[in-house]
């Protein structure tokens, strides 16, 4: 796996503090009049903004024609910024090539499944195989480095935007032949790759490179490994773009520390960020709240899996918003406190940047209803009011700054190729959704107020006291071989439903599933029994299943049955298993159980692991308790996750700073959290922060 990154962080302009959060936003100033920059200025100012990430979508700007440049109104806006003490990040500018760009070359243009040309008219119409993209792309990176490189204000690079968001897939001919150059390199010889995708079924075998494609719109399903790899390819041919233009601008400013933003967030699995973040000097992340009953656990999931990711390092929230998105389907304003608290969660699991898209909402484009941290209704508002005292508030937690998150004792493991690999499609039901039982889980760590890091595989594992690994569908030989001996060196780990199924070609595992991890769990399943929509089993502990039933048998007699199925078609049957092994366990879940069954296990589960919750009973779900820690202090995040007022009692430490409501800074034993609110308590070294309820 990737080595964690290192750890270079902003380069502040000389003379200005660094131990201080970076706040900002994306600022668009070529959207407004020269007069407006002035007052953008003052404002940011009174808003505590810090940084700005500046050109994101200046290509057409800053190079209207093939040889015709226009840099002075940039020139312009980074000496006003600089002026006013005020950062850049400063972007590429590649993100949106021009119209005369696409009008000179239509084949920079990406194709999809079907073979339709993806026109301009929006962003990122670019194909990431095209070498003409690329080296106009270059030039224009190059362009804004040489131009730069001295500038008193640029703090950082940020490579394009959201690599992926909109082009990850392209199926045009350039990615047909960049696909086979990688198929190459992965296989060596034909015969090898022919086995990988098992080209022996449905005639598929290949007898020259050049016969094979992207799985483009085909009479039926296309072949899985060839799925498979496409998406391996995807991931890869952007992370070598993203190396292309990091390793220019390393030779151009080899001082300026290089990021691009991340899309942690929600159903976005195209890249695979686990793998990207030792491109980076520092990670970012951009995240955007959906609104539901998980949309917070999924904020906190997100922002847990980035600081891992970040390798526990420092990360840069590089967007999220004040208020409301213009690209969902209901696009909700957040209610009073949600911009702090929203903020303070990504800062409790490791950010040291809290930025927004945008600075000022737009008057005109696709996103003039996308909020801002200057509205539509401009300066006199409560959502710049709330940007403002936020801007306050991480100014009083500056401390907090270069600390690292505390590792939880529990985890759950969390793996790109299983996500990829268990939503194909001619599966046992088309309903399972990788991530979703992934965050079910995390939910039910929430509502325990366990915490739980979220980690990538290749994580180091013997750290933790109870892994759970949902849905772990492609299990490589070394994987399942690195879990055998966590499990063996004393570890709890929990494995669901379509678990172990596949090896790194999606090849089934033979002799009954789950194949890979048969051994390690006891239990032997000959058929699946997935479950129709509507349709649920009852287990014998009280839970409920729906999804998915394994239709088990017990192979070793150290496994306990800790539940069967009460109804359904595998009545009586093992629904729950745990084979001991030494210290350690090993359990099987074959039904998704939803948050509230998961909890009932997961406390069960705790109990074995002998992992307790941190926070007082009373509080327990309402609060999400996240640490940071420095060699000296530990900072300890409570957020309150409801919309009603939550009373902390029994604290022991330093209040550093906490949201509107929050008492004056200094010792505190008890705080009322107001509804959303949060605070952070500074303790000596790691002690608990709150005595143990009395009886
Ligand atoms: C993404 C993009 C931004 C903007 C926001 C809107 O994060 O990077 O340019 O489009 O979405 O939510
Ligand atoms: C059809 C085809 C078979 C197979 C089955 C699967 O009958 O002829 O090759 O694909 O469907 O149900």
């Amino acid at each position: 796996m990737t080595p964690a990154p290192s750890p270079r962080w902003l380069r502040w302009p000389a003379g200005t503090p660094t131990q201080r959060f970076a706040y900002g936003a994306d600022y668009n100033p070529e959207q407004w009049p020269r007069e407006v920059w002035h007052e953008d200025i003052r404002l940011m100012r009174d808003a505590g903004v810090n940084i700005v990430s500046l050109a994101i979508f200046s290509w057409a700007r800053i190079q209207p024609g093939p040889e015709v440049w226009d840099f002075e109104w940039l020139d312009e806006i980074m000496d006003l910024l600089h002026a006013g003490g005020i950062a850049v990040d400063l972007a590429t500018a590649t993100a949106s090539p021009p119209p005369w760009l696409t009008a000179m070359h239509p084949e920079i243009l990406p194709v999809n499944e079907v073979g339709e040309t993806v026109w301009p008219g929006a962003r990122q119409h670019w194909r990431p195989t095209s070498p003409v993209f690329r080296e106009y792309a270059l030039k224009m990176a190059a362009a804004m480095a040489e131009r730069y490189a001295g500038h008193p204000a640029l703090a950082a690079w940020h490579i394009s935007n959201e690599l992926g968001c909109h082009n990850i897939y392209d199926y045009s001919d350039d990615a047909a032949r960049a696909f086979r150059t990688w198929l190459t390199a992965r296989y060596g010889t034909l015969d090898a790759l022919n086995f990988a995708w098992g080209t022996s079924f449905w005639s598929q075998r290949y007898s020259d490179w050049d016969q094979i494609l992207p799985p483009r719109l085909a009479a039926s399903h296309p072949n899985p490994t060839q799925q498979i790899d496409f998406k391996r390819f995807s991931s890869d041919v952007l992370k070598d773009y993203l190396r292309a233009e990091r390793d220019l601008l390393s030779r151009i400013t080899p001082d300026v520390p290089v990021t691009t933003n991340f899309m942690v967030m929600g159903e976005t699995k195209g890249m695979h960020y686990a793998d990207w973040a030792a491109e980076v000097d520092f990670v970012s992340n951009d995240h955007y709240l959906h609104p539901g009953p998980q949309g917070l656990d999924e904020l906190s999931f997100s922002a847990n899996l980035t600081g891992n990711i970040a390798g526990g390092h420092p990360w840069f929230l590089m967007e999220h918003s004040t208020s409301a998105v213009n690209w969902q389907d209901v696009n909700a304003a957040k209610r009073d406190g949600a911009l702090a608290r929203d903020s303070l969660l990504h800062v409790a699991h490791g950010a040291d940047a809290v930025c927004f898209f945008q600075w000022r909402q737009s008057a005109a484009g696709a996103e003039k209803y996308h909020s801002a941290m200057v509205p539509h209704a401009g300066a006199d508002s409560d959502v710049f009011r709330a940007t403002a005292a936020l801007g306050g508030l991480l100014g009083e937690l500056r401390e907090v700054v270069g600390s690292s998150r505390l590792p939880a004792r529990a985890a759950i493991l969390f793996d790109w190729e299983s996500w990829w690999g268990a939503e194909l499609d001619s599966h046992p039901t088309s309903r399972l959704r990788y991530r979703q039982e992934a965050l079910d889980w995390y939910s039910a760590f929430l509502g325990l107020g366990v915490r739980a890091d979220v980690i990538h595989r290749g994580t180091a594992l013997d750290g933790y006291d109870l892994v759970v690994a949902p849905t772990l569908y492609m299990v490589p030989r070394t994987l399942a071989k690195e879990l055998t001996n966590y499990v063996e060196g004393g570890g709890h780990l929990v494995t669901t439903y379509f678990s172990g199924v596949v090896d790194e070609n999606d090849h089934v595992w033979l002799g009954g599933y789950p194949g890979a991890l048969r051994e390690l769990l006891g239990i032997r399943i000959e058929e699946f029994a997935p479950l129709s929509d509507g349709q649920g089993v009852a287990l014998d502990n009280g839970c409920a299943g729906t999804l998915w039933t394994d239709r088990i048998t017990v192979t070793d007699p150290a496994v306990e049955v800790l539940s069967s199925y009460r109804t359904g078609d595998l009545a009586g049957r093992p629904a729950l298993t745990r084979r001991r092994v030494g210290r350690g366990s090993a359990t099987h879940v074959s039904t998704r159980l939803g948050v509230e069954g998961l909890a009932d296990v997961l406390s069960h589960l705790l109990g074995e692991a002998d992992v307790s919750s941190e926070l007082p009973e009373a509080v327990r779900g309402r609060v999400e308790l996240v640490v940071r820690g420095s060699g000296t202090a530990a900072y300890w995040f409570l957020v309150n996750r409801t919309d009603e007022p939550v009373e902390l009692k029994k604290l022991k430490g330093e209040l550093l700073a906490g949201t509107a409501g929050s008492p004056t800074p200094g010792p505190v034993t008890r705080v009322v959290l107001e509804p959303r609110g949060v605070v952070v308590v500074r303790k000596p070294g790691s002690a608990p922060v709150a005595e143990s309820e009395l009886p």
